[in-house]
Parts: C-alpha cells; structure tokens; sequence
C-alpha cells in the first residue's frame, strides 16, 4: 500500500470493539480512514451507528473494490478465517483481534500472507493496548531475549483481583467481568485458560519464531484456584496470578506454559491489577522491561486496532524475523518445575510422578504439597486439572538442573521426609 493512502475500510463485528473502534475511528480523524460498510450477523438489532452503515451480506464488503482494509472483529473463529482468506485473496490487507482465529489458523495466515504479499496486523489479539507484537517483532533480536513473562488474560486477572483483594466470590468476579465486556461470550475460555493460551501461541512466533503444534503447550487456568491457595500464597509473600511463561534453557531450547503461578509481591507481574495485563521481558544487556497496560476492554482494545489501521497507512508488515530470518527457536518438555498442588484427596495425586515431595500438609483445614515434577510428566498427565486439583507453579518454577533435584531428592530421603508421610 502506498504511503498515506486513504484507507476505506470493511469492519465485521459491532459488538464491543467493533462499536469501540467506531467511536475511536470518529475521534481521530487525522487518521484519513473512513468506514464503507460494516458487517453484521443479526441486521434487525439496535445499534449506535446510522443504519445504512450495515449489511448482514459480507460478499458486499469483501467484493467491494473501493474498500482496501477488512477489520475483523468478530466472535466466531472459523468463519472469522474465511473471511479474513477471501480477504486476501481479493488483494485487501487485514486487521484482527481474533486471538482464536490466529491462534488456530497461524500456518494457513502465514502461507496466506506470503502467496498475496498483503498486510496482516493483530496486535489488538494480545494484551489488547500493549504493542507487544510489534516491540517483539522489531526490537528483541532473538539470541538476547532471554524471557517474557506476562499476563495475558484481563478476566482472569480480574476475577483473581476481585476474589483475593475485595473477598467476591468467584462467580459475582466473573459476572462482573462479564458485565465490562472484558470477558469472551463463552467465558469459560478466559476461566480455563484457553484465550491465554491462544495469545500464548502466537506471541511464541513473534518472540522465538515457534509455531507451536495444537496440544504442545501445557496450560489451565484459574477454575481451581480457591481461597486456601491464596492464603499459602500470602504466607510465601505472593500473590497468584496466570501467568504466560516462555524462557530460553541452557540447552537453547525454549520452555512455555501457561499456568497459575505463585508471583512475588514486588515482582512486576504482582502489580497488575483487574483487567490489566503486562509484560515482563528479560533480555542480555537491557535487563528487565516491564510493559503495562489494559488488557481487555472496548476503547484499549479499539485502541490498539487503530494504531494497526493506522500502521497500514505506510504499508507496515510483520517480518516475522524470527521465524525466516533467524535460526527458529524449539520447544523442549524436558526440565523440572517446582509446584504447589492443593487438593481436597490425598488419592488425586499421582505422587509416583514427583522427584521430590519437599511440603506435604494434609489435615482437616490444609491439603496441599510442595513437590519437583518433569514437565514431560506434567504434559503427559492430566490428573492435575481434574478434582479441584490447584497446580500454582513457585515463584521462579525452572530447574533446569537433574543434578540439583537428584541431590535434593536424596537429601530429603535421608532425612526421613519422604517416608515418614507415607509417601514412598
Ligand atoms: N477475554 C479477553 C480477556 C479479552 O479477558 O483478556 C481480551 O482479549
């Protein structure tokens, strides 16, 4: 696209960010980007916008040469990606904040995007106001980046907020995250940690050039988590939160999860409160950097989808650089973790699958252990996210080290630990 070309774009989705972005486009009118037509599901329902705006046929945005720019902005994932691939096919560049739709799609977006040489920007799909896509896309070289950590997913954030901090029960929490428009119409993807792991799979492209295969990375979310949990981590000094993890081994593999994690009070990721997200990336030379911002919502959101729309103007594209220009990165299963585990039956836990059991509590009030696991044991188990088991990784969860568990797990042996709980 040529510099400073008016942009006319073909918006599908009215609900919350498609109407945020209609307000945001209304105010920023520098931008030189007029919408043509919106497309909509339902064309009977009341909407905030003059009426001949709408059509409930796609094919009149998508076969509409005048329009150059589809907004993507709708809830179902598959038709989603017939859209945006006709889309290309018919020479238009794309915006999206579909992070399932990516999510699931990413090889087919990518082959799609090399075959018509056309735009596709979705920073709005991650971390909704953060530009963490294009800050990982254009800034980190891969072999400096060590790690990120973030927090990807504001209902969650919010609910663990609201029970934690503000003593809601967990279902007025959700309903509340509801009622702001931060959580997804089927809400259990927030809860179960599937839109964490959507985000996850995408970002891992951007920041290692990984293209994770379905099922690869391990993940839950907080649907287990219960007020005991919170207590223990209040006493270790943390708070609990879901956390996005990825961080390059000694090996030069890379390990990624998302998973509960028990988070330091003065670690960055502890300061994000309700609906907002953050990221934490550990690079060579530069340390640590923390970026901050709302994660869900209608205006952060639309936000971050103007600033794409807005990119488009002087034709920006992903590179992908990690993936093309660099050697890519590959996942690995194969280091410890450290983990809390709180249960409600002893008999839920499969014990044999530890290294090393190092708390154990288990009485009328307190029910959980403090354990080293393989990963692999982890990824290829499941009992962990049935039975109102809570796995919540410990602050700083990687060992990497076999020697260092080994001598530990030996330590405690000796030191009658293991068998005098009955565990061996
Ligand atoms: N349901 C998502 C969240 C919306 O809560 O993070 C933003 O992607």
């Amino acid at each position: 696209m040529e510099t400073h070309k008016k942009l006319v774009l073909g918006i599908f989705g009215f609900g919350v960010v498609g109407e945020g972005l209609y307000k945001v486009l209304n105010q920023t009118p520098s931008l030189n980007a007029s919408i043509k037509k919106v497309g909509i599901k339902n064309s009977s329902k009341k909407r905030n916008a003059p009426t001949e705006l709408f059509t409930a046929n796609k094919e009149i945005l998508l076969n509409d040469p005048e329009i150059n720019v589809i907004v993507e902005l709708i809830d179902d994932a598959d038709a989603a990606f017939e859209i945006v691939k006709t889309a290309f096919l018919n020479g238009k560049s794309v915006v999206s904040a579909n992070k399932k739709m990516i999510a699931e799609h990413l090889p087919e977006l990518l082959e799609l995007q090399q075959q018509t040489g056309t735009s596709f920007l979705y920073e709005a799909a991650c971390c909704a106001s953060i530009p963490v896509i294009r800050n990982l896309e254009e800034y980190y070289d891969n072999d400096l980046l060590h790690s990120i950590n973030a927090v990807v997913n504001g209902s969650t954030n919010y609910i663990l907020t609201k029970m934690f901090e503000e003593k809601l029960s967990f279902k007025n929490a959700l309903i509340q995250a509801q009622q702001l428009g931060f959580a997804e119409s089927n809400p259990a993807l927030d809860v179960e940690g599937y839109d964490a792991l959507n985000k996850w799979t995408f970002l891992l492209t951007h920041a290692y050039g990984i293209l994770p295969k379905k099922g690869e990375i391990s993940f839950t979310g907080i649907q287990s988590i219960t007020s005991e949990d919170a207590l223990q981590a209040a006493k270790k000094d943390c708070v609990i939160k879901l956390v996005a993890y990825a961080k390059k081994l000694n090996n030069g593999k890379v390990a990624a999860f998302v998973l509960p994690q028990f988070v330091k009070k003065e670690d960055q990721l502890a300061f994000i409160k309700n609906e907002y997200n953050g990221v934490v990336i550990e690079s060579s030379f530069a340390d640590k950097q923390f970026f901050y911002g709302k994660g869900a919502g209608s205006l952060p959101t639309a936000s971050a989808v103007l600033s794409d729309i807005s990119a488009l103007r002087y034709g920006y594209k992903y590179e992908y650089k990690k993936l093309y220009h660099h050697q890519p990165n590959e996942l690995t299963n194969d280091f410890y973790v450290k983990t809390y585990i709180g249960f409600t039956d002893w008999s839920h836990i499969r014990k044999d699958d530890f290294e090393s059991i190092e708390e154990w509590h288990s009485n009328e009030q307190i029910n959980y252990l403090v354990g080293i696991i393989h990963f692999k044991k982890l990824q290829e188990s499941d009992w962990w996210k049935k039975n109102n088991v809570s796995l919540i990784l410990t602050a700083d969860p990687i060992i990497e080290s076999l020697d260092i568990v080994k001598l530990k797990k030996r330590s405690l042996v000796l030191a009658g630990f293991s068998g005098g709980h009955g565990l061996s």
